[in-house]
């Protein structure tokens, strides 16, 4: 059973600094064309953006950051840029697992990975054990890549699993069952949902997790978020009423009328 309280049938803890932020990394392809690059150059500035961002969020105190790389929808890109795309997330994991386990970042990477090369699997794998063992004593902060993840996916995955092991209480089966078989059951709900580039849309990512999360559009490219931005992000967050259902006066502690 999770250790974190469910939106819907608890109330969660509010603190200042969002415990969870999970965000859309959006923008990458229309800064290279800014830029007359080609697109993948943008994928390869993107990657600076993470490194920035993981930093900024430890500084921060966040403690839970889940980045949106690759969605089950992308395989629709031309083959040349999903290819691009798959070298640089390997080549990422590669040169930046040492540095991760050393700074107390613990890496998990979620969605469908049968569809990848059995190579970068395993390169998956390696990298979740190595950091794994390296932050056993102190975990700064759980850095989650989505990738060939879909919010849809991830709840029939969950469903199934759920419905092949506990078959004796179907009809029965509450959000408590469930809950241990979604991607991100080792985590909050985010707190603090960021999109940058523009877009006003979830595409496919997070659903179960966001029912009650805070949204934050930004018009700027991924290439261009820093941790300026972030700040400004949480900042935003700070001046939300989060009342999962109550009125506002509940919250104030006012007497009712
Ligand atoms: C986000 O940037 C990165 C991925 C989806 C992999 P995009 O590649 O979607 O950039 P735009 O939206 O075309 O500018
Ligand atoms: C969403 O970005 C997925 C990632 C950032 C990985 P897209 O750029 O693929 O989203 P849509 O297609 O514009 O909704
Ligand atoms: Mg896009």
């Amino acid at each position: 059973m999770s250790i974190f309280k469910s939106a819907t049938l608890d109330l969660p803890e509010v603190r200042r600094i969002p415990l969870h932020i999970a965000i859309i990394m959006d923008g990458n392809g229309r800064w290279a064309r800014k830029r007359f690059l080609p697109r993948a150059a943008g994928h390869v500035k993107g990657v600076e953006t993470v490194r920035k961002v993981v930093r900024a969020a430890i500084e921060e105190g966040v403690e839970y950051l889940t980045l949106f790389a690759f969605s089950s929808e992308n395989w629709r890109r031309p083959e040349r840029e999903v290819s691009q795309l798959m070298a640089l997330f390997s080549s990422a994991l590669d040169k930046e697992v040492a540095k991760l386990g050393r700074n107390g970042v613990r890496l998990r990477v979620i969605g469908d990975l049968t569809r990848f090369a059995p190579e970068l699997r395993a390169r998956i794998q390696k990298a979740e054990e190595q950091t794994a063992s390296a932050t056993r004593e102190a975990c700064r902060l759980h850095l989650t890549i989505a990738a060939n993840y879909g919010g849809r996916w991830d709840m029939l995955q969950a469903m199934n699993r759920l419905g092949a092991e506990r078959v004796d209480a179907v009809g029965q089966w509450t959000e408590m069952d469930l809950e241990p078989y979604l991607s991100m059951h080792f985590a909050p709900d985010p707190d603090l949902f960021i999109r940058t580039g523009g877009e006003k849309r979830i595409s496919n990512f997070l659903l179960w997790q966001m029912a009650y999360t805070e949204f934050y559009f930004t018009d700027l490219l991924w290439p261009e978020f820093d941790a300026q931005s972030l700040k400004e992000a949480i900042v935003s967050y700070q001046q939300r009423e989060r009342r999962f259902g109550r009125t506002s006066e509940q919250l104030a502690g006012t007497p009712a009328e």
